[in-house]
């Protein structure tokens, strides 16, 4: 079996929930503590062995290109200021030259479109598929889980996490064949069904590994839930193939930063993960639930 070594980042979303914010910067910009969302989902690519990261964007994303370039006159300042500690900061956000593809999404069709907008820079192999707005934290990075997982299944594999039944229609949802606990065979997906279609309660996160047949899938350009042309349906039709579709129970806190309540929860979360951080918010947290308790 080839390595995953290629991993798609949708990022053409106009991120109107945010709005006014996405006015003029993307989503993807938007900060956790003091990194972007995108930093995150790219870290956790690499940590999975990633190689080749392919962005499919749209208009007004300039932003997302500039982070990832370098940054002379900054890096000279701070070279010149003696700021090593930043410098190595900066590190992270730069990219090796090549290692790094912008592809057009011209039209708002959905996520499986956007998957396929970069079917050539993909060609014969397997790939991952990372949604950023789903952030998650976890000592060993979900995407790495997920392929040392996929190294012994092989076909396709989705994160999977279970949710609560109110929350279940804005997900992918699976159907279960066989439950072994992290990993799960699926026998059907639904992408966001009515609560009475709802085949259970367990949800596709955004991290994906997949086949190119699902490139293949999404040819057809078939039109799914809300219209649209739907990942989660070009992966289905691999159910009771050769490889088979498999959810993946990872271990780890997930955030759904796509929501404005997702995205505080985060950014305290972080906040506290952080140790120079943690003492002056934990103490800010304490002192806000005692003076609500008094309110009461
Ligand atoms: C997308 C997928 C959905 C999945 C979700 C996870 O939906 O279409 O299957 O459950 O991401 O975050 P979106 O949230 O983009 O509407």
């Amino acid at each position: 079996m080839k390595k995953v070594t290629k991993a798609i980042f949708p990022v053409a979303g106009l991120g109107t929930r945010f709005l006014p914010a996405t006015k003029s910067i993307p989503k993807e910009i938007m900060t956790l503590v003091d990194r972007p969302l995108i930093q995150y989902a790219i870290d956790e690519a690499r940590a999975a062995g990633i190689k080749e990261f392919i962005f499919v964007t749209s208009r007004g994303k300039g932003a997302l290109e500039d982070y990832f370039d370098h940054a002379p006159v900054l890096e000279q300042e701070l070279r010149k200021k003696g700021k090593d500690q930043l410098m190595e900061v900066l590190k992270n956000t730069n990219m090796e030259s090549g290692a790094i593809a912008y592809i057009r999404q011209h039209k708002a069709l959905g996520l499986g479109h956007a998957v396929w907008c970069a079917r050539r820079l993909i060609g014969n192999e397997p790939f991952a598929v990372i949604l950023p707005d789903d952030v998650i934290a976890a000592e060993k990075p979900c995407l790495q889980q997920m392929v040392e997982a996929h190294n012994e299944t092989g076909g396709c594999m989705v994160a999977a996490m279970e949710v609560p039944q109110s929350k279940a229609g804005a997900y992918g949802l699976l159907a279960v064949e066989e439950d072994n606990g992290s990993l799960v065979k699926v026998s059907g997906m639904v992408e966001k069904p009515k609560p009475e279609d709802a085949p259970s309660n367990l949800a596709v996160i955004g991290r994906y590994i997949l086949t190119p047949k699902v490139l293949n899938n999404l040819n057809k350009k078939h039109k799914g839930t809300g219209g649209e042309i739907q990942l989660t349906d070009a992966i289905a039709e691999e159910i009771g193939g050769k490889e088979g579709v498999y959810g993946y129970r990872f271990n780890g806190e997930r955030f759904d930063c796509g929501s404005k309540a997702g995205f505080l929860q985060a950014t305290v979360s972080f906040g506290l993960g952080r140790d120079e951080l943690r003492d002056e918010l934990w103490g800010y947290l304490q002192e806000l639930v005692a003076s609500e308790k008094a309110a009461q």
